[in-house]
């Protein structure tokens, strides 16, 4: 059975797209491509069809992740049925899905750092009016998180 992951941020240009390379890497590396699907959005549409943002690209290359491809979305009321886990970056992400979500698939929306270990940071901190370290940041938080995730979902198939 195929799981859906939906990473989201505000504006699907910096942390999302992140999010959704690194746990691609993760994904890919372990032979899983064929049994997780993952996609990024934002809460906003502002950026909707732009690439990320040149700092997460870099950022991301200097660690070896590659989201040079990735286009931005906005949020869609389907995604609340298709998606299996519905990520938040920040709590106002989270808020803002709990708000749109249909009733019956809120418990599919948490944040995405419940599943990191070993930091105290439950947010991935908006890193678009800062500078280069804030986004070596984020994606420390991020693959803490990937790899949390990737092992509850394999703790979770072998169950
Ligand atoms: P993201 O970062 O939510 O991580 O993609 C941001 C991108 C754009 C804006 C804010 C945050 N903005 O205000 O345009």
């Amino acid at each position: 059975m195929t799981v859906k992951v939906l990473f989201v941020c505000l504006g699907n240009i910096c942390r999302s797209p992140t999010a959704e390379g690194v746990f691609r890497q993760r994904v890919d590396e372990n032979g899983l491509a064929d049994d997780i699907e993952i996609e990024s959005a934002g809460t906003s549409g502002y950026h909707a069809g732009e690439f990320p943002d040149t700092r997460a690209i870099s950022a991301a290359h200097r660690r070896g992740y590659d989201i040079s491809s990735i286009t931005s979305r906005q949020v869609s009321m389907s995604d609340y049925e298709e998606f299996d886990y519905i990520l938040a970056m920040d709590r106002s992400n989270l808020s803002y899905l709990i708000d749109s979500a249909p009733n019956h698939h809120e418990s599919k929306i948490q944040l995405f750092l419940e599943f990191a270990n070993g930091f105290r940071e439950k947010e991935v901190p908006d890193p678009y009016y800062g500078g280069d370290k804030g986004f070596d940041h984020v994606i420390d938080l991020i693959e803490s998180a990937a790899d949390g995730l990737l092992n509850h979902l394999l703790e979770k198939r072998e169950a």
